[in-house]
């Protein structure tokens, strides 16, 4: 008998249980193991009183650890007390799945460290994508490779509000509470919507992918809080949608990595990627592009990835160990290949900024018409060098004119 307890019963946590009480025979036949929940883990047991596994619910993780336990699932989210849990739970030489990719980005080296040398596993293949299987197969399927860069739809929850501001014309605040009351959003939702959640995603891909240890908070994030109806109209106006990209990309010895509102074609493989559904674009050198794709967030998407763990630790499949004490990556924050840029700016004077965007940018096509900025604003579509051109270019302009305010989006045209 494999023996789960949950800690955390939330979106999250119940699909699982879900999962375990409908699977529990699954192993039955061929390895005669069989599932049983023992513990659930709550913060207000109250909110329980009832639930049908009221007998199994404690508030008291000390319950947890007496009780017969093989395999413990953490879907409590950030990290403390998580940490010290989950901590407590491998150093008592108890398996532990978790989908908590804030405990993993900030400590997962020292959490693998703890789990190997008590001989027990921690899993995390819902911590990045939801339901989507792309640690596995980062480090299995692709193991062959040297993976060159990874572009990647990361968070549900900021999908979910940009399709449904372009696709339905949605208030920002609206879409959040949408996906807020779907269950996508974290508990504080300002690390969805900051990048933040992308970005710690982004880490612990990196590091997997690179064999580099790449640090969440030196990943420049920006998030989508900024994004109005004009970004949209100006995107539309060349045939594309703004996606929340995390990209991450070897160059020469470091490592670029960000996360940021990017313009792609509507028509292209990212920009297909709708609501909650996630996306990851990997290019190997032996395998060129794979791109995989599915629900990033929800119950029962982020419940299979961790069911997934489950079943690996029972069947002891042990594919190459996850690996994340790699030596510290080299950063890099500013994208350093020739792209397309929008440039709004907004200032007292309209004609200047049209004079010295001419100037800085031979590539440089000041927007107008339909698709048009209006107001104080000027927009255009540049063509720079790489990214610091762009900055130099608004040093230079604040400068000389007074900027009320300036944003620029990246065209990813490849
Ligand atoms: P949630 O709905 O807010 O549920 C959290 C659960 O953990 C609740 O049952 C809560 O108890 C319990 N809990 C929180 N702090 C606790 C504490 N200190 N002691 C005991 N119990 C505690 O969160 P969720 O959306 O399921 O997310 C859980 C984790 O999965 C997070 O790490 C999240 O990032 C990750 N994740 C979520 C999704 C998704 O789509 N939601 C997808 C992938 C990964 P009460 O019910 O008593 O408050
Ligand atoms: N809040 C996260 C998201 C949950 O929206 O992607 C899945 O990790």
């Amino acid at each position: 008998m494999a023996n789960i307890a949950m800690l955390g019963y939330g979106t999250v946590g119940s699909g699982v249980v879900e999962l375990v009480c409908s699977n529990k025979d699954k192993f039955v036949k061929g390895m005669n193991v069989g599932l049983k929940l023992s513990k659930i883990l709550v913060r207000d047991i109250e909110k329980y009183s009832g639930s049908k596994y009221r007998a199994k619910i404690t508030d008291n993780f000390d319950e947890v650890m007496k009780a017969d336990v093989d395999i413990v699932v953490e879907a409590m989210g950030g990290v403390y007390p998580s940490y010290d849990y989950v901590k407590r739970a491998l150093e008592s030489k108890k398996h532990v799945v978790t989908a908590n990719k804030d405990l993993i980005a900030e400590h997962g080296a020292k959490l693998l460290d703890i789990a190997n040398s008590n001989g027990v596993e921690l899993r995390f293949e819902a911590s990045v994508g939801g339901g989507i299987p792309i640690l596995k197969s980062i480090s299995d399927c692709l193991v062959g490779n040297n993976i060159r860069s990874v572009k990647a739809i990361l968070n549900g929850t900021t999908n979910f509000i940009l399709s449904k501001m372009n696709d339905e014309g949605m208030q920002y605040e609206d879409a959040l509470k949408a996906a807020q009351e779907l269950g996508f959003a974290e508990a504080d939702p300002s690390s969805d919507v900051l990048g933040l959640d992308a970005a710690r995603k982004l880490s612990i891909l990196s590091t997997m992918a690179f064999q580099k240890k790449v640090d969440w908070k030196e990943i420049n994030a920006i998030g989508i809080n900024d994004i109005d109806s004009d970004d949209f109209r100006y995107a539309k106006g060349r045939g594309c949608s703004i996606k929340l990209l995390a990209i991450s990309k070897m160059a020469d010895e470091s490592i670029y990595a960000s996360v940021a509102p990017v313009m792609v074609r509507a028509d292209s493989q990212l920009g297909g990627i709708h609501n909650e559904y996630n996306a990851v674009l990997v290019e190997g050198d032996a395998v060129g592009d794979v791109m995989f794709s599915g629900k990033g967030a929800g119950m029962m998407p982020t419940a299979s990835a961790m069911f997934g763990d489950i079943a690996d630790i029972i069947q002891n499949r042990k594919e190459n160990p996850m690996m994340f004490d790699y030596e510290p990556a080299d950063m890099q924050n500013l994208w350093e290949k020739e792209s397309r840029w929008l440039l709004r700016v907004r200032s007292g004077s309209r004609i200047e900024v049209m004079k010295k965007l001419g100037d800085a940018f031979s590539n440089c096509s000041i927007l107008a018409g339909e698709f048009g900025a209006e107001g104080d604003e000027v927009a255009a579509f540049v063509k720079a060098k790489d990214e610091s051109q762009i900055d130099r270019c608004m040093d230079d302009l604040k400068g000389s004119i007074e900027l009320k305010g300036f944003k620029k989006i990246m065209v990813l045209e490849d």
